[in-house]
């Protein structure tokens, strides 16, 4: 297939990149790099031998939208462009709708001009909201508990309608867990601007000395050791669970359907300390600091339904999760430009 990657310049979107043109789709990256550099480009060549194309455009520009698809011969979308850090949705809740609602009914517009119907969307774990039940699986409630989170739940919803109004659409909703890792090559990954938020890019910074130590947000939730539980999940995983969602939309009849994206396992902050040192040969100091406003105590995916709908299981555990960061941080510390995310 021809498909059009909207924030394919992106962490989950280049490495989805390369698992597409393995199997022999035509890829077309469509990126405004306000979270990414056209660089990745540059490494996804050498990784898949092939140039992908990048139209740097904003989807909220319906007609650049358009003639990139029109220009391309699209046949379908793998949604992943919007903003995603919690804190800052907070502070900033317009930004957000404008971008990722906003974002969304534009290409939404675009793709209907364009009679194009296929679409693979980036939710999150996070619409699920403070779990009710663990494992999360798809028919758990759901509820947002920040402006981010509220962006996809009404994208969700949004989607949701589209179908109903119009039995031609073939839509999956992705709802990942945690991603992390980064392609086994060591030449693309997730490298944040400033302090990171999340654990494990915060764990690889201090292991290489960029940061002093790790904070681990409460050692009291009511886990095995305290710290707070999580579904990592490598991003090489993820991105093999598009193709196969892009497979069984593509072959069956239901105008939408929602699968988790997750290992069903869960880790604990300590756990994932403890493997990131023990896989890499490295010292992660850390101290106990207070709880972070909003974290739930764990968090994990029921996988289930993706397993028997799309054929699709994680197949990488922590080893692969914490080498591959390993190898992409020693890469970042001896080039200075490579890396699939700048912000
Ligand atoms: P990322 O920031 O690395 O990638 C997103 C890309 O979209 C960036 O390259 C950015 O430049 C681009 N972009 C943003 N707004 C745009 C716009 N208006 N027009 C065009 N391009 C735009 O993030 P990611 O981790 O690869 O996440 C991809 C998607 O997955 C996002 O929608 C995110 O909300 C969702 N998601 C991510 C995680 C995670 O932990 N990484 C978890 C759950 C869901
Ligand atoms: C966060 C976002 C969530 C988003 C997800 C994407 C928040 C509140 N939630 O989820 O919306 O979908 O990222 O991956 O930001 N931790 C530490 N020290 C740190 C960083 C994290 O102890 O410096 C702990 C956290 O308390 C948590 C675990 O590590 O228990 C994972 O945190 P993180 O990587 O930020 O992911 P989530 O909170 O699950």
């Amino acid at each position: 297939m021809r498909i059009l990657l909207t924030g394919g310049a992106g962490y989950i979107g280049s490495h989805t990149a390369v698992a597409l043109a393995a199997t022999g789709h035509e890829v077309v990256c469509f990126d405004n790099l306000s979270n990414s550099r056209a660089e990745v480009m540059d490494q996804l060549e050498t990784i898949t031998g092939q140039s992908i194309p990048l139209i740097v455009g904003d989807i909220r520009d319906r007609t650049s939208l358009e003639q990139a698809m029109q220009s391309h011969a699209i046949e379908a979308v793998i949604h992943f462009a919007g903003l995603k850090a919690v804190g800052e949705a907070v502070a900033r809740p317009l930004i957000y709708y404008d971008n990722n609602v906003r974002g969304t009914l534009s290409l939404i517009e675009a793709m209907i001009a364009c009679s194009v119907r296929t679409l693979v969307f980036s939710s999150s774990a996070t619409v699920y909201g403070e779990p009710q039940y663990l494992p999360l699986d798809e028919i758990h409630p759901t509820s947002a508990t920040n402006p981010y989170g509220r962006t996809k739940l009404m994208i969700e919803e949004m989607l949701t309608d589209i179908a109903a109004a119009d039995p031609d659409w073939r839509i999956a909703v992705l709802r990942y867990f945690n991603p992390v890792g980064a392609h086994e090559s060591g030449l693309i990954g997730e490298d944040p601007n400033g302090i990171p938020n999340n654990l494990m890019p915060f764990i690889s910074r201090v292991a290489s000395g960029r940061l002093e130590r790790l904070s681990v947000f409460g050692d009291d939730y009511d886990t095995p050791d305290g710290t707070g539980v999580r579904d990592y999940i490598h991003v090489t995983d993820l991105a093999a669970g598009h193709l196969a969602a892009l497979g069984a939309i593509s072959s069956h009849n239901e105008p939408i359907s929602t699968w988790n994206l997750g290992t069903g396992q869960g880790y604990s902050v300590l756990e994932m300390v403890r493997a990131f040192e023990r896989v890499n040969g490295v010292c992660v100091p850390y101290q106990i600091a207070d709880r972070r406003p909003g974290d739930v105590a764990s968090c994990y995916a029921s996988p289930d339904k993706a397993k028997a709908e799309l054929g699709w299981e994680a197949a990488l555990g922590l080893e692969d999760m914490c080498s591959s960061m390993w190898r992409f941080e020693r890469m970042l510390a001896t080039s200075n430009s490579p890396q699939a995310t700048a912000t």
